[in-house]
């Protein structure tokens, strides 16, 4: 698979956030952006940090990720800057000076320690727009996080640069080295330990460079959506695998989930073969002016005709809708916007002067709520869960004899299913992501 190259897309990618910084600043009333790239947390009473997440304002701009203490700095009209710490520091590894396909579009200011930033940064701080956390304060230099650029930019994030995609399918190629190598680990019969181990040695990412934490489930474990205590000591048998695992590829996250069974020719292995037929087919159905909010309530109902077909309700799909109970087998949402962080901001923005689109009622999990347009990127993870939890309040609502509890009893020691692609709103459609990376890796395979 050819991969388009980031690099020259860059320039386009910086004209669009100049663009979008002109517009939020005037809409502030404030001269200049500063956005510092954040700080090490340390651990209470303790010299170590926590592992180092940059502020996503900052790695909008420029593909750096491991740099605190640095600066971007935008005033409308002019070249952006970089505030770059560079520290003289035996300890540690000093950052590399700064090159690569952005460098020609910045002026680049090195510093040696984080307050000498202050210097350079624009005067005065009451006229800029700094976006960050509290703690990346440096003197008068205090996020103030005004809430009309703020929006603004958070509202437009949604809508992915070509640069912005170009890396994102870099992070799926990555990302389904990572998820073959983990199936083949579960086939061998390895421990969640050591599927998260091969997954990350395939990725060349550890566990504080991937996007989020890796959720890898055997058997039972795949009913928490959640899941991840890595266990250390491999099932006797292994009979069931859930993987929801990303990477990130100059901070843009990819987030992918794939459920196997051990025995190709069980009913479980059929019912991921029909959970997998519907998620593709919900990922077609993106596309510009649809409304993710029915995307997400039409999967409960498609999600309710396969559990139908397989036994493991007794009434109508519309019926399991209507009462609930397609809730405790499907408790989560249909999926969230993504790119600068797994979960993006601004998925329930009604404008991008502020406002909220609320969820439907009843489906108090949904992260996105806004209506497509071409250039944005969601997933599309559709699940099925056999949650000991969920159903006994079903069965306590007054649901019991909407369930075969005998069906429930066969498949639930495999846990659960879920499928997770990423998938763009083009002007005519949908371009799912990560299907024609797994498509393509299998191809070299053969
Ligand atoms: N991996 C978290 C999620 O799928 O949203
Ligand atoms: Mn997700
Ligand atoms: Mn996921």
């Amino acid at each position: 698979m050819m991969l388009p190259d980031p690099a020259p897309l860059y320039a386009d990618h910086l004209a669009t956030l100049k663009a979008r910084a002109d517009e939020a600043l005037a809409r502030g009333g404030l001269d200049h952006l500063v956005i510092p790239s954040g700080r090490l947390h340390y651990q209470h009473a303790d010299d170590l940090g926590y592992p180092f997440y940059v502020n996503p304002q900052f790695k909008a701009w420029l593909p750096l990720t491991r740099v605190p203490d640095s600066w971007v700095v935008y005033t409308p009209g002019r070249r952006p800057t970089l505030i770059f710490l560079q520290p003289r520091d035996y300890w540690h590894v000093i950052p590399d000076a700064p090159s690569g396909w952005w460098v020609e579009h910045f002026d680049i200011q090195v510093i040696r320690t984080p307050d000498e930033a202050v210097a350079l940064l624009p005067k005065p701080a009451a006229r800029c727009a700094i976006l960050g956390e509290a703690h990346s304060t440096l003197g008068e230099y205090a996020p103030n996080n005004p809430q009309d650029v703020v929006d603004y930019l958070a509202y437009h994030r949604a809508f992915k640069t070509p640069y912005e995609i170009a890396l994102m399918r870099q992070a799926q190629v990555m990302a389904v080295r990572g998820h073959r190598a983990a199936e083949a680990a579960f086939r061998n019969g390895a421990s969640e330990f050591d599927i998260h181990m091969a997954y990350c040695t395939a990725v060349g990412q550890d566990a504080a460079e991937l996007p989020y934490g890796n959720i890898i489930g055997l058997n039972e474990h795949a009913a928490v959506l959640h899941y991840t205590e890595l266990g250390r000591q491999a099932p006797a048998q292994s009979r069931s695998f859930l993987i929801d695992a990303g990477a990130s590829a100059a901070g843009y996250a990819s987030d992918i989930t794939r459920t196997y069974a051990a025995d190709a020719g069980s009913e479980f292995q059929a019912m991921i073969d029909a959970v997998d037929a519907a998620q593709i087919q919900m990922g077609q159905a993106v596309g510009p002016g649809v409304d993710y909010k029915q995307l997400h309530v039409d999967a409960h109902l498609r999600l309710m005709g396969i559990l139908k077909d397989f036994g493991v309700i007794t009434v109508s799909p519309e019926a399991a809708v209507a009462s609930g109970v397609s809730a405790a087998f499907f408790p989560h949402g249909l999926g969230h916007s993504i790119g600068l962080q797994v979960h993006d901001v601004a998925g329930f923005a009604a404008s991008d002067r502020g406002g909220r689109i609320e969820r439907p009622e009843g489906h108090p999990y949904l992260r996105m709520t806004r209506v497509l347009a071409p250039g944005m990127v969601v997933t599309i993870e559709p699940g099925l869960y056999f949650i000991d939890m969920l159903l006994e309040d079903a069965k306590a609502a007054g649901h019991g004899a909407a369930i075969d509890w005998d069906r429930v009893a066969h498949f639930k020691p495999f846990g659960g299913i879920r499928i997770e692609d990423e998938v763009l709103c083009t002007e005519t459609g949908a371009d799912n992501l990560t299907r024609p990376a797994f498509a393509d890796a299998s191809s070299h395979s053969r």
